[in-house]
């Protein structure tokens, strides 16, 4: 069993010194304090026990042991994470059980195979390697993040299989698929592939772009069949295929949690507590080529808590800079809100006239140092864009309200005073409405983080009806404290029931999410806020569930009544009669 694994670890490896080692901890009696990595806040609340080996977080809930803070810290499945651990301890492992073999360790073997061939493909295809140059990217930045081609067909898979690896596991890690014909194709066809490393350097998945300009862009290529048990594939497939395709989610991929290029650029980020924000990979390449070297970028995904989770221990300050196009503005205002969220200082750096990192860096290596070193504060550049000096006065006023009202939304969302005040100025001076209006607008806007904050990314599905939406939030709430947990496991059974699943593995997925979602309601809200915020949750909740069974006794009501069953109608009415009673008291 892997516990022995990891009891021989914990013998050679202390708690307190191992995350000393990420951390700052200070003595608290014959504990340590920390400010909690795992969510934003001011005063430590973070503990760790040296007696029991385990850390804590009195403010988020987060618990565990030294190999559950290594995966959340790197953000590691727990094999990876008993790999780093085994070697660090120097004890060698021998009980990965065969489960976890299979569900993991395999998966990342063939990820490897697969960049080597990946790689070795693009060294003999002409026309791949003419495009990587075309696109200005030199060998140096090809070979550092290891760039390759997939030639498609069955190529691939025929390699892997070869290599000894099962079908099965191959069409598990994303990599192959098995078409209406019944005949196996590589997931890859004919493009440029990045692989994606976790913040280990593991090859846990690949994006590919399309290679332009080759024959049947977007389509599959006819393929060598180079195994008779697996057949060439005749069909055409992907008319309109995506110019970049991910792999699938795998159990060792999740591209809501993972950063591209971060295994590489992390350092450089700690070092300048700051990071310059892209949107694709060509992007980041181009920009670290550039020399700026403390580049970020996502996947393929819009950014989410836990990307931000994870660049917040690092920086303090995000530069973003994505497409001069209207998408780029909305992306840049979505991202605004979440980055706010996690206290960063967020800037952008100005494109000029190029339309995206990337075209900046090929067409003028040194144009994004200096953008970087130039770039405004994130509401600066909104302002410039939503008002321009030429064309003031010529817009709508829906338009104008419409825009003004969702800057001013964003500006109530700042946890500073000092740095709303600042930006509401700013915004009177570009919009010419004066800063009393503004105010006074300001303060009628909803507080709106809870939903649309919380809501979005996090939801594992959207809540389908009232309780489920009053048990969402409460349930974010409970992981704030330990004694709102401790209630709301009492009341368990007013609960949907994934919800109630959660309660007993608050590390699952689910539970993840929601004590994401505790940190950021945590650092939004007074204490006080919060604990009156619960118990008016925790009533609603025991009304909705009341009134369910009232509804149920109502048609209970019916069918005596229909039947005559004089017995069960008194008793049932005199339910609901109570029940009626109950909703009433906690309706004052
Ligand atoms: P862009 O279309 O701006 O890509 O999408 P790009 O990086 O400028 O592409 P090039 O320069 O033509 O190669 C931005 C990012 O959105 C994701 C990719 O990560 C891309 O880099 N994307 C885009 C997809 O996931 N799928 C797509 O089909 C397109
Ligand atoms: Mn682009």
């Amino acid at each position: 069993m892997a516990s022995t694994d990891v009891d021989r670890i914990k013998e050679k490896l202390n708690i307190v010194d191992f995350i000393r080692g990420y951390i700052t901890l200070l003595p608290a009696g014959k504990n340590f304090k920390a400010l909690c990595p795992f969510h934003p806040e001011k005063t430590p609340s973070f503990i760790v026990s040296p007696d029991r080996q385990r850390f804590h977080c009195f403010g988020c809930a987060a618990d565990g042991d030294i190999v559950t803070f290594l995966m959340r810290y790197e953000n590691l499945e727990f094999p990876e994470a008993l790999r780093v651990l085994a070697e660090k301890a120097g004890v060698p492992l021998q009980t990965l059980s065969p489960r976890e073999q299979r569900e993991f360790g395999v998966l990342y073997e063939i990820h490897e195979k697969a960049k080597e061939f990946y790689r070795d493909a693009l060294q003999t295809h002409g026309a791949a390697r003419a495009y990587i140059e075309k696109r200005g990217l030199k060998p140096e930045t090809v070979e550092a993040f290891e760039l390759g081609f997939a030639p498609g067909g069955d190529a691939l898979t025929v390699h892997l299989i070869n290599s000894g690896f099962d079908v099965n596991d191959i069409a598990r890690a994303g990599l192959t698929h098995k078409n209406t014909a019944g005949l196996y194709r590589d997931h890859f066809f004919n493009r440029i592939i990045f692989p994606i490393m976790n913040s280990v350097g593991k090859t846990v998945a690949f994006t590919g772009r399309l290679l332009e300009g080759a024959a049947g862009e977007g389509s599959d290529l006819p393929a060598k069949a180079s195994s008779p048990a697996i057949a060439l594939a005749t069909e055409g497939a992907a008319a309109g295929a995506p110019k970049y395709l991910n792999s699938p989610e795998t159990p060792i991929f999740n591209k809501s949690k993972i950063l591209y290029g971060f295994h590489m650029t992390k350092n450089d980020i700690a070092h300048a507590r700051s990071a310059l924000f892209v949107e694709g990979q060509m992007d980041l390449l181009m920009a670290w080529q550039a020399g700026v070297k403390n580049v970020v970028a996502v996947s393929g995904t819009a950014l989410t808590p836990f990307h931000l989770e994870k660049l917040r221990r690092l920086a303090d300050t995000m530069i973003l800079s994505f497409d001069n196009d209207e998408a780029g503005i909305h992306a840049l205002e979505r991202s605004l809100d979440l980055l706010n969220n996690f206290d960063f200082y967020v800037k952008v750096a100005d494109l000029g006239g190029f339309k995206d990192p990337a075209e900046a860096a090929e067409k003028d290596p040194g144009f994004l140092a200096g953008a970087v070193a130039s770039a405004k504060a994130a509401f600066s550049h909104l302002f410039a864009h939503y008002f321009p000096r030429d064309e003031a006065g010529t817009r709508e006023l829906t338009e104008t309200k419409r825009i003004v009202r969702s800057i001013l939304q964003k500006i109530k969302r700042l946890k500073s005073a000092t740095e709303q005040t600042a930006w509401l100025k700013g915004l009177a001076k570009y919009s010419g409405i004066s800063e009393v209006m503004l105010m006074k607008e300001l303060n009628e806007l909803p507080m709106v983080p809870r939903d649309v904050e919380a809501g979005e990314k996090f939801e594992p599905k959207k809540p389908a009806d009232r309780a489920d939406a009053l048990a969402e939030r409460l349930m974010g709430l409970a992981f704030t404290k330990g004694d709102f947990l401790a209630t709301i496991r009492e009341k368990q059974s007013w609960l949907p029931a994934r919800y109630q699943a959660v309660l007993g593995e608050p590390e699952g997925e689910t539970g993840a999410a929601l004590q994401m979602q505790a940190s950021y309601l945590l650092a939004q809200f007074p204490p006080d806020c919060i604990a009156k915020e619960f118990s008016d949750l925790l009533r609603q909740l025991e009304i909705s569930v009341l009134k369910r069974e009232q509804r149920e006794l109502k048609t209970a009501i019916q069918k005596a009544e229909e039947v005559g069953d004089e017995k069960l109608l008194t008793r049932a009415a005199e339910r609901f009669h109570s029940l009626s009673k109950r909703i009433d008291e906690l309706k004052l």
